[in-house]
C-alpha cells in the first residue's frame, strides 16, 4: 500500500507516468468515454481548512470513476471534538477505500497514514501541497513540453506550495529560483535536503531573469489571516506584474494555484494575460488526481 503525503513518496518515473496518464484520462473524459475503475469505492475527504478546487476535483473524480466520496469537516465529526487521529484513522479507513486530508500540521497526515489501512493523500498541509504540483507539471507539459532542464521561479512566500516546488525540482529535473522577502524564506532543511539546483533571492528582478515558468501564491496562507496586513507590508515589491514577466523568457508561463488576490501577489494584467495558464492549471487538478486515485488504488 502506498500513500501520497509529499511528492517524494513517488519516484521520478512514477510521477512522469502519472502525468502521462492524467493527460490520457483528460482526453478520455473530453471524448465522453465512460471509465469507472473505482466502481463502488469510497473516498473519505477530511477538510480542516476551506477548499474549492480540491473538494470539487476529488468529488468529481470519484463520481466520474463510478465511486463516491464523503465530505468530513471538523464541525461535524468526532475528530473535530478531539477524538485521537490514530483512533479516527483506524475507524475511517476500515470503512472506505482511500482517504484524502487537508489540515494544518503535516504531522497529522503522517500519523493518520501510519494507522490507516488504506492509502492516504495529502490535500494540503501547512508544509506541502503535492496534489497541486501534479496539476502544475501536467499543465507545463501540455503547453511547453518537458520541464526537465528548465528554470522555474517561485515569487513570494516560502510556504507549502514553495516546499512542494522544491520537491518537484528534484523529481522533475528543473532548476528553481526562489524570491522571498527576508524572513519569509522556505524551510532551510527542505532546501538543503534537495538534490536540485535551488537558488534563494531576496529580490524579484534577479530571480526572474530568463526563467521559463513564474509561479506565485497568496502572501497569507490559510491559518495566517491575522498576519495579512503585516505581510502586505513585508511583500511590497514582490508582485508578479508585467515588468517581472518581461524579464523572463519570452515564452514563459505564469501559474498560481488559486485562489489569487489580484493587486497583491499578482497584477490583474498578468493573471488574466496571455502567459497565464491558471485556468488549465485549476482544471488539471481533476485529471491529475484521477490518475493519482487510480494509481494508489491499484498499487
Ligand atoms: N489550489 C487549491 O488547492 O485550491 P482550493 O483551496 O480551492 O482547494
Ligand atoms: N498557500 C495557500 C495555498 C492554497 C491552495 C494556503 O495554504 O492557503
Amino acid at each position: 500500500m502506498r500513500h501520497f503525503l509529499t511528492l517524494k513518496d513517488f519516484t521520478s518515473a512514477e510521477l512522469q507516468q502519472l502525468i502521462k496518464r492524467a493527460i490520457e484520462l483528460k482526453r478520455m473524459h473530453k471524448a465522453g468515454e465512460i471509465y469507472q475503475p473505482l466502481k463502488n469505492k469510497v473516498l473519505a475527504m477530511i477538510f480542516d481548512k476551506s477548499s474549492t478546487r480540491t473538494r470539487v476535483s476529488f468529488e468529481s473524480a470519484m463520481i466520474q470513476f463510478g465511486g463516491g466520496s464523503i465530505f468530513l469537516s471538523p464541525n461535524d465529526t468526532q475528530l473535530g471534538r478531539g477524538e485521537p487521529v490514530e483512533d479516527s484513522a483506524r475507524v475511517i479507513s476500515s470503512m472506505v477505500d482511500l482517504v484524502m486530508i487537508r489540515t494544518f500540521e503535516h504531522q497529522m497526515v503522517e500519523r493518520f497514514a501510519q494507522y490507516s489501512s488504506v492509502p492516504v493523500i495529502n490535500a494540503l498541509t501547512d508544509d506541502y501541497h503535492p496534489c497541486q504540483l501534479l496539476a502544475d507539471m501536467q499543465t507545463y507539459l501540455e503547453h511547453r513540453g518537458s520541464i526537465a532542464g528548465k528554470t522555474v521561479v517561485w515569487v513570494g512566500d516560502g510556504n507549502n506550495m514553495c516546499h512542494s516546488y522544491i520537491n518537484a525540482a528534484e523529481l522533475f529535473g528543473f532548476d528553481l529560483n526562489i524570491a522571498t522577502p527576508v524572513g519569509y524564506e522556505p524551510d532551510a532543511d527542505i532546501v538543503s535536503a534537495s538534490k536540485a539546483k535551488i537558488s534563494l533571492f531576496n529580490d524579484v528582478v534577479t530571480a526572474v531573469k530568463d526563467t521559463d515558468l513564474i509561479v506565485t501564491d497568496v502572501w497569507a496562507s490559510m491559518g495566517q489571516e491575522e498576519e495579512q496586513k503585516k505581510r502586505e507590508r513585508a511583500f511590497a515589491g514582490f508582485q508578479v506584474d508585467d515588468s517581472a514577466m518581461a524579464l523572463a523568457s519570452s515564452d514563459a508561463l505564469f501559474m498560481h494555484c488559486l485562489p489569487a488576490h489580484r493587486g497583491e501577489e499578482v497584477s490583474a494584467a498578468v493573471m488574466d494575460g496571455q502567459q497565464s495558464v491558471v485556468w488549465d492549471e485549476a482544471e488539471n487538478r481533476l485529471h491529475a488526481q484521477k490518475a493519482l486515485l487510480e494509481f494508489l488504488f491499484s498499487a
